[in-house]
């Protein structure tokens, strides 16, 4: 298998997770450049990689030793830069969300078919044990009908985090709060299991936290094109930390994940998860422990590259998500139902 060259533009927090996702592939993927416009974390990223370092997104994008730029700036510049590696032939891959703009996420889209270059938006939480398994009983229609998907994002930020980069808690960069930033891993879920939703009403507020434009807790209520009904809360002041959930209810079984893990699942057959059995692939391979979702989905992308297909998770897939936060935000601004 060819080798995938890697670049990275922003060196904050989750790259280091890119970086080591990266770094467990030899056999197909290598990094080669990094880019941030804040002088220190630029240096501290070169000095530990070894690898080329860029001060503008605009000099990493003209390296012609990359195939593909993974964007983990901001996510109100996702489009941006995503949108600079595709124009300037790279493959692009954002972090979530996609953007927090529905037209620049269309003009992603865009701007991928246009270049002949693959788009993918991380999601990582997909690869979870609990999240397959719960998608192949999905898939073997051992829930009978879907009838009620529950999602609910239970995570605790300190004040300080909100603090902590002028970015987060702002409109303008974070794009949003508790759904936009933590809850769209369990939006995308939610969408993954029970397809694509129709209306949305919700309500939300920042009650938690101070000097935060966005809100820190939202709950909404969905339709589902199926008929099938939702239930969706993201909040960041559940403390100390609950992590997500979602529950699937179907005429014939339920289930429910907790961040990776499969809770409780039975099923009219006589189908039953036993709580005891190990579920960690992280546990079978420690090297991946902590970034093995990450591994998993970047696996898949730089497979697909040598492949020319589309990864598993689309930008279709990413572009849902972001559609699905924007409307229960509009729901809790305007208090009317919002339809998709
Ligand atoms: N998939 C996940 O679970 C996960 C987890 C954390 C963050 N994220 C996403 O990753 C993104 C980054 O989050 P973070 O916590 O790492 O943020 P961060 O603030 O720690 O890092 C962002 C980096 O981008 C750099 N940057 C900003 N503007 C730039 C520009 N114009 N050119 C080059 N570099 C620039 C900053 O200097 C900073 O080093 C967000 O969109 C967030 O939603 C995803």
């Amino acid at each position: 298998m060819s080798i995938i060259r890697y670049g990275i533009i922003g060196c904050g927090i989750i790259h280091e997770t890119h970086l080591k996702a990266i770094a467990a592939l030899p056999e197909c993927a290598k990094l080669v450049a990094v880019c941030d416009n804040n002088p220190e974390a630029l240096r501290k990223t070169v000095e530990k990689t070894g690898v080329k370092g860029y001060a503008s997104a605009a000099e990493l994008v003209a390296d012609p030793d990359i195939d593909v730029i993974t964007v983990c700036t901001p996510s109100g510049l996702h489009a941006d830069h995503a949108i600079m590696a595709l124009n300037a032939g790279k493959h692009a891959i954002s972090e979530k969300p996609m953007d927090i703009d529905l037209s620049k996420a269309d003009e992603m889209i865009a701007a991928s078919k246009r270049n002949n270059r693959l788009l993918a938006v991380i999601s990582q939480t997909r690869y979870g044990d609990g999240a397959q398994q719960l998608h192949k009983w999905i898939d073997a229609g051992k829930f009978g009908r879907l009838i009620h998907g529950n999602a609910r994002l239970f995570y605790y930020r300190s004040q300080e985090y909100y603090d902590s980069a002028g970015w987060r808690g702002t409109w303008a960069m974070d794009g949003g709060g508790a759904l936009m930033n933590q809850g769209v891993h369990y939006v995308d879920q939610l969408i993954w299991a029970m397809g694509l939703p129709k209306t949305v009403y919700a309500l939300a507020g920042c009650l938690g936290h101070e000097r935060v434009e966005v809100e820190d807790t939202v709950s909404a209520t969905i339709e589902f094109e199926s008929g099938a009904i939702g239930s969706l809360t993201a909040t960041t002041c559940a403390y100390p930390n609950r992590g997500g959930l979602l529950d699937v209810l179907g005429a014939t079984g339920s289930a429910q994940i907790r961040d990776a893990k499969l809770v409780y699942a039975d099923f009219a057959d006589g189908t039953r998860f036993d709580p005891t059995a190990d579920q960690g692939t992280a546990a079978l391979d420690p090297r991946l422990g902590g970034f093995v979702e990450h591994y998993t989905q970047l696996r898949d992308i730089t497979q697909a590259i040598v492949d020319g297909r589309q990864p598993e998770i689309t930008m279709q897939d990413g572009r849902n998500a972001l559609q699905l936060v924007l409307a229960v935000y509009e729901s809790a601004r305007t208090g009317r139902v919002v339809t998709l």
